[in-house]
């Protein structure tokens, strides 16, 4: 299995997850070489804020052997702030590395990019585009935890502006079985070109702004914050924030196997209180980040 770059959850088919998941699996269960990308540099560009994805792409380069350099606040740290181009910015630093993480406030930024550039480039998120490394730990996680398919995924808060839930839902189109369900404010719904892709797919979805109701019949329940730094104004982010949250009185209409998810950071979304319930599982999710790129960037230099 060989990646090269990575920009969107359209590029997997089902037998490419099957494989990475499988790889994913190991690495988790420790069995992996610690020399594997010995000699190689990852270069991680950010122009917008992290801590999972970059820390997590950092110490999975670390751990298989390789090394890793890096501009955390690209936007303001960079050349970028000087003027120069992202085209100027990657022909730099593809002549310093072997591959490179970028994440980039403008969606398609790593799919252009991907397009001149000589090294590989995986999208750490692209705007209000897609986020699809994200998407891949979440889609392990859910497969972790359910051994079956047919399952009901609820995706509840900002579905417009979220993209990791634009790249989850791409993803689950390769199961027919999965139903999503989608919880938005009408004005935060999933975007128009998503929808038709969903439609082109034949995928299962409804769209709803009812969440109590989902909450009961839902097997997977997966939030996420408003994306503040999306809004203009302030006014029309405090309108929605807090619209859909999680709390000791709600969960309890759950199911008892369901499992609660976010990609984190949350805000409000998930009242601490619930961090204990056993069907919380965002913290252990977010682990899994770390081994699935892993798996990733194994994969992208031919080594699985
Ligand atoms: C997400 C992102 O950056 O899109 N964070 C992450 O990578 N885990 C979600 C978010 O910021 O809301």
């Amino acid at each position: 299995m060989k990646l090269k770059n990575i920009f969107s959850a359209t590029q997997f088919d089902k037998s490419t997850l099957v494989k990475i998941f499988a790889k994913t699996a190991e690495i988790k269960k420790g069995d992996f070489n610690k020399n594997l990308l010995k000699d190689k540099i990852m270069a991680t560009i950010f122009y917008e804020p992290s801590t999972r994805t970059r820390l997590s792409f950092e110490s999975a380069m670390l751990r298989l052997g390789g090394s890793v350099i890096s501009t955390e606040n690209a936007r303001q740290f960079s050349s970028a702030s000087k003027g120069e181009t992202l085209e100027d910015t990657i022909r730099i630093v593809q002549s310093y590395s072997d591959v490179i993480v970028l994440r980039h406030f403008e969606k398609g930024a790593s799919q252009l990019v991907a397009s001149y550039a000589t090294v590989p480039i995986i999208n750490a998120g692209d705007g209000d585009g897609e986020h699809p490394t994200q998407a891949l730990l979440d889609l392990f996680t859910i497969f972790e935890k359910k051994h079956q398919k047919k399952l009901t995924v609820a995706m509840v808060g900002d579905l417009k502006y979220g993209r990791t839930i634009h790249s989850l839902s791409k993803f689950l189109t390769l199961y027919p079985e999965i139903r999503m369900i989608f919880v938005a404010p009408s004005k935060l719904s999933i975007p128009d070109d998503l929808r038709i892709f969903l439609k082109n797919k034949g995928a299962k979805y409804e769209e709803t702004e009812d969440f109590a109701k989902i909450l009961k019949i839902a097997d997977v329940v997966y939030m996420t914050r408003i994306q503040k730094e999306r809004f203009n104004d302030h006014k029309t982010y405090k309108k929605y924030f807090g619209k859909f949250t999680l709390s000791n009185e709600n969960i309890n209409t759950l199911k008892r196997e369901a499992i609660i998810m976010h990609p984190l950071p949350r805000v409000n979304e998930i009242n601490p209180n619930i961090d204990k319930d056993p069907r919380s599982i965002y913290f252990e999710q977010a682990k899994n980040g770390l081994y699935i790129r892993m798996a990733l960037l194994a994969s992208i230099f031919d080594k699985v």
